[in-house]
């Protein structure tokens, strides 16, 4: 006697509902899904006890007549494709005609469906699977489904089940996922009898990122628009968060591939590529990205539930996205100083010292100290323009004599960034009326020895010195990287120093990187480094403490990823940051140069570990504040 027996149909639909039913949020993707194939300008969602008690979708969709219906809940009845070519280019959500039979087959379940014009509508009840009743029905044109104790008949399924709150919020997440995709259309959703949110259909993505979202979070982001690739034809747009903008989770990580929502290790990590140093590590970014391809270029039919695609040409995809996020986040840098305008002040011209119309100033009452408690480096040749003796005081009484290692003084960043005549022409005296085209802040203050205080249109500004500090190095060493040619100094003892066995092969194999970057190490017996020069504008008074730290950090970098993937750039934002570490925080004389160089950066509003440099805190934030606006 056989073993093998063929399954009851119910228990096949069962199973086969396994995989596209997992949760209440795989019964609201789908619903929803099928909606948006059917037109819906509107779609309402309720669910109630996190949607395993009950999931309602109503849609004002085409509908069906009473045989579609009927066929709708078939197994592999659809009306999306018919062919195996068709599948080859899928353009709608749909095409599996599994849905509906697999939701049907594991709840009870309820469809009223009626078209646009038509005298009467249908209504089927279904329980576990089994059509009980099938009548006319007189609801409103288009299409409604309910779902109610999804798993009853499956208590195995059903156990797994988390919370209802957890089982909410993925419903929830499932449709911002839907709501994103597609703005054009409204929705809500009624969680247990409260409406939790009601989208108007809207014009443009940003208009439902700031009603699904907020404003603040439309104001973070920076819109993306790479009309196409040279290798593919592909369209990405959509919007990504500015540097600095980062989350704990993926929760505001979406992609769209021709508005089908997906999970795409591909893209996520092309994303975070284009990032690179702008993301903090172990954050998530946030997108809203939207990738268009030819249908024939993606296939779709690859996950059950829908959820991942394949592209023909992944490499080339990667390569697109990567670039995209890269130019949008240099692009943005523009548009951020836009945003950092001046104060606006009238009566600016009648202010005396505001005269050199530099592009950076102190205000008029802090400006020109009477005394000043020693000689300001470099600042010489910036006619009214000084920072205020307080900042000054606060930012240079730091001992400097531990530098004795070194020969001599180089300047802590490269003269040519500092000519004050290549970095703002208009520091020569010039007629009152000139306008300040490039004044974008006013140096206040300097709190706590750290954050320079500072003024623009919009408020109060905020700078973090050390991460403004490791932008500034960081951008510099890689520049000079790219040219072949990093100054370096000597020191005037060379240093040796030990490691234990397993760092002197990481520093054996990043040799020649740490070399290029102007640190002149070189092996000096088992285990032994001999360190006889730094880049000159790494100021480290402890050239192997300081090596060491590099060589811990990196160390600490590579357990997560492959110590071997630990890129030249990765480096470079290591030895930055111990630079700027060692570096005592009180030596910033320059608070004023170091600021005009953060501008010039590429990437100015986050360090090269993307923790953010600046903050800005508007007057309307303040007003808010001090209950001056509700
Ligand atoms: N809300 C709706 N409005 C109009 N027609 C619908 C609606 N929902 C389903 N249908 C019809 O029922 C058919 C079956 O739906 P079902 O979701 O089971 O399969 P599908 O959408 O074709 O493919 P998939 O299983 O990939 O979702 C659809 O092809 C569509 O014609
Ligand atoms: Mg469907």
């Amino acid at each position: 006697m056989g073993r093998i027996r063929l399954l009851s149909e119910t228990v096949a639909s069962q199973v086969a509902a396994g995989e596209v039913v997992e949760r209440p949020a795989s019964v609201v993707k789908e619903l929803v899904e099928n909606s948006l194939d059917a037109g819906a300008r509107n779609i309402d969602v309720v669910i109630r006890r996190g949607g395993i008690s009950l999931v309602r979708v109503i849609d004002d969709g085409c509908g069906m007549d009473r045989d579609d219906s009927l066929l709708s809940l078939e197994r592999h009845a659809t009306s999306k494709i018919r062919s195996a070519t068709d599948l080859q280019a899928v353009a709608t959500l749909g095409f599996r005609g599994e849905a509906l039979p697999s939701i049907a087959s594991v709840s009870r379940f309820r469809l009223t469906t009626r078209e646009t014009g038509a005298l009467a509508g249908t209504e089927i009840l279904v329980n576990g699977g089994k059509i009980d009743v099938v009548r006319d029905g007189g609801e409103a044109p288009g299409t409604q489904i309910e779902v109610r104790s999804l798993f009853y008949n499956l208590p195995a399924r059903r156990k797994f089940l988390r919370s209802e709150n957890t089982e909410s919020r993925n419903i929830e997440h499932q449709i911002h996922l839907q709501a994103i995709g597609h703005p054009e259309i409204g929705f809500s959703l009624m969680r247990d009898d409260r409406i939790l949110f009601q989208l108007p259909a809207t014009a443009t993505l940003g208009d439902r990122i700031r009603d699904l979202y907020s404003v603040d979070l439309l104001q973070r982001l920076v819109e993306v628009d790479s009309a196409t690739s040279p290798k593919i034809k592909i369209r990405i747009s959509g919007f990504i968060g500015q540097a600095g903008l980062s989350r704990q989770n993926r929760s505001q990580q979406l992609v769209f591939v021709n508005g089908r929502a997906i999970e795409s290790s591909l893209v996520t990590g092309a994303v975070r590529e284009g990032y690179h140093t702008a993301l903090m590590k172990g954050q998530y970014p946030v997108t809203f990205l939207f990738l268009e391809l030819d249908p024939g270029a993606v296939d779709v039919n690859v996950h059950p539930a829908k959820r991942e695609v394949r592209f023909r040409d992944p490499n080339s995809v990667r390569e697109a996205v990567v670039r995209c996020v890269q130019l949008t986040l240099v692009q943005a840098r523009a548009d951020w100083q836009e945003k950092f305008r001046p104060p606006v002040r009238p009566d600016l011209t009648a202010v005396p010292s505001a005269k050199t119309a530099p592009d950076l100033s102190l205000r008029s009452e802090v400006t020109a100290p009477e005394t000043t408690h020693r000689e300001l480096p470099h600042l010489g040749t910036v006619a009214g323009v000084g920072l205020s003796a307080e900042a000054l005081a606060k930012s240079d009484d730091s001992g400097r004599g531990q530098r004795s290692d070194f020969v001599g003084q180089a300047p802590r960043l490269p003269e040519h960034r500092f000519d004050p005549k290549g970095v703002a022409p208009s520091l020569e005296p010039q007629p009152r009326d000139t306008k300040p085209a490039q004044q974008q802040f006013e140096i206040i203050g300097v709190l706590s020895k750290l954050y320079v205080l500072m003024e623009n249109a919009n408020g109060l500004v905020l700078v973090d010195q050390h991460a403004a500090h490791e932008r500034v190095l960081f951008e510099e060493l890689r520049r000079r990287m790219e040219q072949q040619g990093v100054p370096t100094q000597k020191l005037l003892l060379p240093q040796t120093f030990d490691v234990p066995p397993r760092d002197a092969d990481w520093i054996e194999r990043n040799l020649s990187v740490l070399q290029r970057m102007g640190i002149g190490i070189e092996s000096f017996g088992p285990n032994t480094f001999k360190i006889d020069s730094l880049p000159s504008f790494l100021d480290v008074s402890d050239p192997a403490q300081f090596m060491r730290e590099v060589i811990d950090d990196l160390k600490s970098a590579g357990s997560s990823a492959s110590a071997m993937r630990l890129g030249e750039e990765m480096i470079a934002t290591s030895v930055c940051r111990h630079a700027v570490k060692a570096n005592d925080p009180l030596r910033y004389p320059e608070v004023e140069k170091l600021i005009r160089d953060l501008l010039d950066c590429d990437l100015p509003y986050c360090c090269p570990h993307g923790r953010p440099t600046m903050i800005q805190i508007s007057l309307a934030e303040l007003e808010k504040k001090f209950g001056r606006k509700v």
